[in-house]
């Protein structure tokens, strides 16, 4: 059985997770995918800094030769460029893509899901908005037939987990920000998290998806939770509510600009009854509202390298499992043996 060549660019956090199952787990993989994956290349800035669990000989610093004759290419770099014209030349070559880059969704997905259907492959980017939590896919395909009207979330983990440890253990900014960074939740340079650009990315994507028309960062209203003191809590708390930082994107009949989507980011103030109001720690969680399917409620983890590397690797199974297939067939879901069923006892 033919492998399939695998390229990735990047191997920080979420990367070397992603290298380490390719690597650990590639037998089940293989089984549900219908051909082996090969981790042919991983592109880094700096290959002669070690990365653990992903052998040496796998580093490059020539992430475009990296793509050259990749069948699958996964994009863990980061920001606009060269991101976007990396993921541009993989796709004209005809590797399918994954990525976990908000920041670059967020401002050309047109272009690139373009790009996509013109060479006939994948683009998939499950990874790139709430972490481990399967929320694209629910958004994009299994609510396409509905009309979603809201979708509000906590989708930034860091921010999340500093609030969170404000109120819950009354820690200070500065010592919930370190922990944050130190835990992995936070960008390398967390002024994304804390002024709300990153939540702004995500809702971005979500709006564009939910309500089937293009929103960028641009159109996003963003602030974020520098201003929050330590006192605002507390008196919030006091008075029975709780802050988050809520990403509010809805279809509005009546702004004083006509129908529309509004997308927003802002700290909000939540009663503690609230569902949302539960949500701790790094997690974050989308509630959606749509005409037919009312009320649904996605929750989970929202960064860190193992969550986020679980939604990364769904993408990479299901692109895969089309390449095998060629389009044909259930590309989406494969049954395997690996496991027998135990008899019914008692
Ligand atoms: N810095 C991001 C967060 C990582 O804290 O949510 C996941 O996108």
């Amino acid at each position: 059985m033919k492998s399939l060549r695998v390229a990735m660019l990047g191997c920080g956090v979420v990367g070397s997770e992603v290298a380490a199952r390719i690597l650990g787990h590639g037998e089940e993989l293989a089984a549900r995918i219908g051909a082996p994956l090969e981790l042919a290349a991983v592109a880094v800035r700096d290959a002669s800094k070690a990365r653990p669990g992903v052998p040496s000989e796998l580093l490059t610093t020539d992430a475009a030769a990296a793509i050259e004759g990749a069948d699958i290419v996964i994009e863990l770099i980061g920001g606009i460029e060269p991101a976007r014209e990396l993921i541009l030349s993989a796709l004209r070559s005809g590797a399918s893509v994954v990525t976990a880059n908000k920041a670059l969704l967020a401002s050309h997905y047109g272009e690139l899901m373009k790009a996509a259907d013109a060479a006939e492959v994948r683009l998939e980017h499950e990874a790139a908005v709430a972490g481990a939590i399967p929320i694209i896919r629910p958004v994009g395909n299994s609510l396409a037939g509905d009309r979603i009207t809201r979708v509000m979330g906590i989708v930034n983990g860091t921010t999340n987990y500093i609030l969170d440890q404000m109120d819950s253990e009354g820690w200070d900014f500065d010592t919930a920000l370190r922990t944050a960074q130190e835990l992995g939740y936070a960008e390398a340079d967390p002024t994304a998290d804390l002024g709300g650009h990153d939540a702004a990315a995500k809702a971005a994507i979500l709006a564009s998806i939910a309500f089937h028309t293009p929103v960028t960062i641009d159109d996003v209203s963003v602030e974020g939770i520098t201003e929050v003191s330590a006192d605002m809590v507390e008196t919030a708390r006091a008075q029975g509510f709780t802050i988050k930082l809520l990403a509010i994107c809805e279809e509005l009949s009546d702004s004083p600009e006509g129908p529309g989507v509004s997308a927003r980011v802002y700290p909000a103030l939540l009663p503690r009854e609230h569902v949302l109001a539960s949500v701790g720690g790094a997690f974050n969680a989308v509630f959606i509202e749509a005409e037919a399917a009312g009320e649904l409620m996605f929750y989970g983890q929202g960064a860190g390298g193992a969550p986020t590397s679980s939604a990364v690797l769904g993408d990479v199974v299901s692109v895969a499992r089309r390449k095998v297939l060629g389009g044909r067939g259930q590309y989406e879901r494969r049954l395997t043996t690996r496991l027998p069923v135990l008899p019914i006892s008692a």
